[in-house]
């Protein structure tokens, strides 16, 4: 088998692409040969070393990677959910770029008769961090307000398939006017395009009384003003800081990283009473033992897309030997929807 491994951290070159024994299964465990691989923002923040739970959980070397699509091709002993042979999609705690993964029969699932194998591949992560986000994290009502920042991205496209299932308000936010026609597809009411428009005037436009939840994955760049917007029992939902972080090169800049840091805004316990808001911040690689986030959010999953109400992701395939091209791509903020890597 073939894997992407970093053996310490840095830009594109630290990619390399090595051959290994081919993986046996343990028990409850499945072998899958690998069709399609996807590829997360978190991925970037993975071969930089700066992502705390690829540090806690797994150290250097490194095969980054957290979804995967393919063919079931050795079972554990105890494995009743599949057979040789199911095409499957599913999520690891790393180790997603390989042309094998060895999971728990738990983390993987039979491929949807509406999606292709690419579209499986980028479909959990981004389906999952969305879910966790808005339906786990928060009570939201129907007819609320939901201002998404980069809503044409992977997590971004996610949520506003989920606040339209769910009968919520979305309102778009997208950096590059390219994107907009995307975030409308995947069900925004309103996209603010933020290269051509002033964000915050629009957004008080769409909702003068502000909004009941915002999701942020940018930090610094509009944090406080997040905040700001919110309505009364408003909820702002942290998840992310690219905007700390270069956008090309493949090189981290620290001087910028250690300023955005600083300048990072902190919210006051007392002043969120008052105000009636909250700050609610996630990242779902530390819950990949929690029974409920998984298990909840795949049974809806399942339904909503025999339902035909969940579309499959927009996706944009690299060959797996052009990884370090799907990394430059995925840092320069442009793409829209997912990238995978496909296996020879
Ligand atoms: N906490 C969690 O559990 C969790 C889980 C999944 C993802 N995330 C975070 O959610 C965010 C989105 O992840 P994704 O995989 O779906 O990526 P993505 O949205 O497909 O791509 C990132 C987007 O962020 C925006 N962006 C703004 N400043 C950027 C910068 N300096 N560099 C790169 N992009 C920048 C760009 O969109 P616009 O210019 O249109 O805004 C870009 O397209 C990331 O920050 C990721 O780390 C967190």
């Amino acid at each position: 088998m073939k894997k992407v491994i970093i053996e310490s951290p840095g830009g594109y070159e630290k990619l390399l692409i090595r051959e290994f024994p081919d993986l046996m299964p343990k028990d409850d465990d499945v072998v899958v040969e690998v069709a399609y691989s996807g590829i997360n923002y978190a991925d970037i923040l993975v071969r930089w070393g700066v992502y705390e739970s690829a540090k806690r959980f797994v150290g250097w070397p490194i095969t980054p990677g957290f979804e995967y699509s393919g063919t079931i091709k050795k079972l554990g002993s105890r494995v009743t959910k599949f057979k040789v042979g199911d095409q499957v999609f599913g999520i690891t705690l790393f180790g997603g770029y390989a042309s094998q993964v060895c999971v728990n029969q738990e983390l993987v699932f039979p491929i949807p008769k509406s999606f292709s194998l690419a579209e499986a591949a980028g479909f959990p992560a981004v389906y999952l961090s969305a879910y966790h986000g808005l339906l786990q994290n928060v009570v939201v009502r129907p007819g609320s307000w939901v201002l998404v920042h980069s809503a044409a991205g992977g997590v971004g496209t996610a949520l506003l398939q989920l606040c339209r299932i769910k009968g919520f308000n979305a309102v778009a936010v997208v950096g590059s006017s390219h994107k907009v026609e995307t975030a409308k597809k995947f069900g925004a009411l309103e996209v603010i395009d933020k290269s051509r428009e002033d964000l915050w005037n629009k957004a008080r436009n769409i909702k003068p009384q502000g909004y009941d939840v915002i999701l942020d994955a940018n930090g610094i760049s509009t944090l406080q003003d997040s905040y700001n917007h919110l309505a009364p029992c408003g909820k702002l939902i942290v998840y992310g800081f690219h905007s700390m972080l270069p956008k090309q090169g493949g090189k981290l800049q620290y001087h910028k990283l250690i300023w955005d840091y600083l300048r990072t805004p902190k919210f006051s316990p007392m002043a969120m009473t008052t105000e009636n808001k909250s700050v609610v911040a996630f990242n779902v690689s530390f819950l990949f033992d929690k029974q409920f986030f998984v298990v909840e959010a795949m049974a809806d999953a399942v339904n909503w897309i025999k339902e035909g109400k969940l579309l499959a992701p927009q996706v944009r395939v690299y060959p797996f030997n052009e990884v370090a091209r799907a990394h430059q791509d995925m840092e320069s903020g442009q793409t829209v929807g997912k990238l995978v890597l496909v296996h020879d």
